[in-house]
């Protein structure tokens, strides 16, 4: 872990970005409530950068369904997606300045994603490591067609807004370098269109599980929420998994790799606490058990204000649907505008024109051939 994250307390009434601010956007999957990996891995960095950008986040069901389709999981939709934007805002989005989207509320998405399905092949997406994990992750035997096609989707989002940035983690940072081939392929054969985005990298090494796994996840059942409440917090911080090798409060520990002294420095407001921790426990000198009463209270100084923001905010019944809708549409305007932009500049306008003026000109009468699409 690298500095401590930025509290959520530290948040200033920050000014938005400057008008003609260059876009940015990034998105998840709707699975739910968000942990303290999320928090470190992604949403502190969206915190940070949304001042500087204007802001687009996509609630990426459309993706979702390439691995979890049953009725189920897409009964579960709606309620996910408002969690997480909850839990965004509660954490220090603001929502005058964030654009949420639902994917699925953007059919031209859909389109946009057919039309640059074009521009890769088949063997340059089977080469991409994540989509391979993902296909056994959801205990596939055979890749869907649409789970190869996620990173073209990925670039229907991203070319769809004109994002000039996009911030993700290691797993979808080749889905973004796909987005810029698709982007530069397209303005080189068919005219400028397309804004290629930048990726921006999450440089965070990666919060471990509170069973010491690599990864804190939610299927694994490793994760502490950033709406767990305090007591929750302090339960699962002592079932947390340490030094293994250590077999009581007097032998000297181990702090590298070590979860309980991650968490430590990834939210822990008071490093002078945190490396006189690691000194004794080095030395033999703390028992775990301490270390973990610490990292409990300074894991609910960060989480209180969150906590209290999202009460805040769910009190306020429909205002996290409204953003959705508001978001949905405002996505749409622009989808829908560099949808047109591309058909034109590929000429794909130009067929059903000529049919329709050469219709209209043996009719006579307009009404008739008029466009009602
Ligand atoms: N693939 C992302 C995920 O892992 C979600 C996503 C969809 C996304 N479209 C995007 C991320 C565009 C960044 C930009 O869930």
């Amino acid at each position: 872990m690298t500095a401590p994250a930025l509290a959520p307390r530290d948040l200033a009434p920050a000014p938005g970005p400057l008008p003609g601010a260059p876009r940015m956007l990034t998105g998840d999957r709707p699975t739910g409530r968000l942990h303290l990996g999320h928090y470190a891995g992604s949403l502190a960095n969206r915190i940070r950068l949304h001042h500087h950008y204007e802001s687009f986040f996509v609630i990426a069901d459309l993706h979702m369904l390439t691995t979890k389709n049953s009725r189920e999981e897409i009964a579960e939709i709606g309620r996910n997606a408002a969690e997480m934007v909850l839990d965004s805002l509660a954490a220090g989005l603001d929502p005058e300045h964030s654009v949420f989207y639902l994917q699925s509320g953007v059919p031209e998405i859909a389109e946009l994603s057919l039309l640059l399905s074009s521009l890769v092949t088949v063997p340059r997406l089977q080469r991409i490591p994540s989509l391979k994990e993902m296909e056994q992750h959801a205990g596939q035997r055979e890749m869907p067609f649409a789970l190869l096609g996620y990173p073209v989707l990925q670039a229907a989002d991203i070319l769809g807004a004109q994002a000039a940035v996009v911030p993700v983690g290691k797993d979808n940072a080749p889905h973004v370098e796909v987005a810029r081939e698709i982007a530069r392929r397209f303005n080189r054969r068919y005219g400028e269109v397309f804004t290629v985005p930048a990726l921006v990298p999450a440089d965070v090494p990666v919060l471990p599980g509170t069973d010491g796994k690599a990864k804190m996840s939610k299927s694994l059942g490793n994760a502490i929420y950033l709406s767990d409440p305090p007591g929750e917090v302090a339960a699962k911080v002592r079932r947390m998994y340490t030094d293994p090798a250590r077999t009581g409060p007097g032998v000297p520990g181990t702090v590298e790799g070590n979860p309980v002294f991650a968490y430590h420095d990834a939210f822990n407001d008071r490093p002078a606490e945190v490396a006189e921790l690691k000194e004794r426990y080095r030395a033999g000198k703390v028992g775990d058990a301490e270390v973990k009463e610490r990292l409990t209270a300074a894991l609910n100084r960060f989480l209180d204000p969150i906590r209290e923001r999202r009460a805040t905010l769910a009190a306020d019944h429909g205002l996290v649907e409204e953003l959705i809708v508001t978001g949905t549409t405002r996505t749409r305007r622009e989808a829908r505008r560099t949808l047109a932009d591309m058909r034109a500049a590929m000429g794909l306008t130009a067929a059903l024109a000529g049919f329709r003026r050469a219709a209209r000109a043996r009719a006579g009468t307009p009404e008739d051939v008029r466009d009602r699409g």
